[in-house]
């Protein structure tokens, strides 16, 4: 593969690692697959190729799962002193942070995504979770109970639940990557981590990152390919958890698969979730927020704000508000440093997303602003924002996972929590208000995993992050996210 179609402004470092070659990670080792398939990675901001990537079988995930069970078997990861663990996340936070810059080039490269935020949020906040969690081995206790029988000693363990098959998306590539294996590692398990096709190579980097920061091998394994990758990988009978975020269609399967096998396994999945501006918020603050809410990530965002209600006396301002803040995104590509929205991640998106539009058209909503796909190289399409007066249209329905907000007015707060919780979704819910009383009113009546008040998309390590109803199964983060990867041991001893 030339390195000849990357751009010019990439470091030498983004480049040299970009080009490849791009093996899997199995037991330490950077091996191509056992076929030699391969599929390419593609820089959305062009549509070019980027590099050739290993494409992983059955048989490599047969592999990655046998080093990860291996890692697991012998203690060399689950059996170390708590605090070595703690020290070996720390080196590879480090290690992140250290090469903040040229991750987030191969992560502006993949995604598309500002090269600037890249860094910023995601690459920032890899460091953050692995640090986190880094803090938990030394943490995690189990408790002695005081049983009726006075002859017995009884006390629990938390122990690691084992291998664990991690499969994340393409919005936050690496960000997902570390949301996942921290609490994993933190917990003592092996891990096999499969990245989205369209955005592989962060998650490459991550896993040669932990091997150079002292991670034994086959503790952490990181296998390329698509979605029969993945499939392969839910399906494997040796994996003891899944843990995935992705579509709401696919999450569905594998939570009826992983329920058939009896495994243990948490689901982070779509959204389509309501922001509402009460009449007393301030509004300057409240229309930033929403257009935040919507249009950042070029609204690939699980928690992307996509049904904006507001007060019908307020109505007209905001939608002006948002439609003049529109008019001045800079659009462009993730690697332009004066870039605020970059592409959306594929072809294959970008139609699906236009296709939203068409349907927001032939449905009777009035389109507002934006709508079009910009001509030439690239998956860009303009903010766009919707006025529409009915729930039941599908762009107020469906994820949409792209630039399109559809604004609604509304007239009580009654009326508008109980539309807002219209959906099958409960992933986030928000509020603009300077109420008290009604901020928390509404907080308790939003059916919604998050509930963010004069802010949006607001979240820490620390703090419980998933959805209610098709949103999700399961929490990530703090404690929580933490629990998901501990079995729990009730040890009863007869002290006769
Ligand atoms: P997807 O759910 O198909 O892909 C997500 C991950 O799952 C990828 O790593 C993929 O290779 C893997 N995968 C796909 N099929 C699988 C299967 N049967 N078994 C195991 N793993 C499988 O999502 P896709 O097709 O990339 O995007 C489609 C829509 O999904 C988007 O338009 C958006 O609405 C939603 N989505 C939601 C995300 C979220 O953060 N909640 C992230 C990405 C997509
Ligand atoms: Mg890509």
């Amino acid at each position: 593969m030339s390195t000849a179609t990357l751009p010019e402004v990439l470091s030498e470092s983004a480049r040299s690692f970009a080009a490849g070659p791009h093996r899997l990670l199995i037991g330490g080792e950077r091996s191509d697959a056992a076929d030699g398939r391969t599929f390419d990675t593609v820089d959305p901001s062009t549509g070019r190729t980027i590099a050739a990537v290993a494409y992983a079988g059955t048989e490599d995930v047969d592999r990655a799962v046998r080093a990860a069970r291996e890692a697991f078997d012998d203690g060399r990861w689950s059996g170390i002193a708590a605090a070595a663990r703690t020290r070996a996340m720390l080196a590879l936070a480090d290690a992140l942070e250290a090469r903040a810059d040229e991750l987030a080039e191969l992560e502006s490269l993949d995604n598309g995504k500002p090269v600037k935020l890249a860094k910023r949020v995601d690459v920032h906040l890899a460091v953050e979770h692995l640090r986190y969690f880094a803090g938990w081995p030394t943490k995690i206790t189990g408790a002695t109970l005081p049983v009726a029988q006075p002859s017995m000693h009884c006390y629990t363990r938390k122990e690691p639940v084992g291998v664990c098959g991690q499969i994340i998306p393409w919005n936050f590539p690496l960000l997902m990557a570390a949301w996942k294996i921290a609490p994993a590692l933190a917990a003592g398990c092996t891990v096999v981590l499969k990245p989205a096709e369209q955005t592989p190579l962060t998650a490459l980097r991550l896993g040669e990152l932990a091997l150079e920061a002292g991670l034994p091998e086959g503790v952490l394994n990181v296998i390329t390919g698509d979605g029969e990758t993945g499939a392969a990988l839910v399906d494997h009978p040796d994996v003891d958890k899944i843990a995935f975020t992705g579509s709401t269609a696919v999450g569905r399967e594998i939570g009826a698969k992983a329920g058939r096998a009896l495994k243990r396994v948490t689901l982070e999945l779509g959204g389509k979730s309501p922001n509402i501006i009460l009449p007393d918020a301030d509004l300057d603050v409240a229309v930033k927020g929403a257009y935040q809410a919507i249009y950042y990530n070029t609204g690939q965002a699980c928690n992307a704000g996509s049904r904006l209600f507001v007060q019908r006396d307020q109505y007209d301002d905001v939608v002006g508000a948002l439609v003049e803040a529109a008019g001045k995104a800079r659009i462009g590509p993730g690697l332009d440093p004066s870039t605020q929205m970059g592409p959306l991640i594929s072809a294959e998106q970008e139609e699906r997303v236009l296709g939203y539009i068409e349907s927001g058209k032939s449905e009777g909503a009035e389109l507002v602003t934006g709508g079009s796909a910009r001509e030439g190289d690239g998956w860009f399409v303009e903010p766009t924002l919707f006025s529409a007066t009915r729930d039941d249209l599908t762009i107020a329905r469906e994820e949409i996972f792209g630039p399109v907000l559809v604004a609604l007015p509304y007239d009580s707060i009654e009326e508008v929590a109980r539309r807002a919780n219209d959906t099958e979704y409960g992933l986030a819910a928000g509020v603009w208000t300077r109420d008290l009383s009604k901020a928390h009113k509404l907080a308790a009546l939003l059916r919604a995993g998050d509930v963010w008040v004069n802010t949006w998309s607001a979240g820490d390590p620390s703090a419980p992050f998933g959805g209610f109803k098709a949103s999700g199964v399961g929490r990530e983060h703090g404690r929580e996210g933490l629990d998901a990867y501990l079995e729990n041991k009730t040890v009863w001893v007869n002290l006769g």
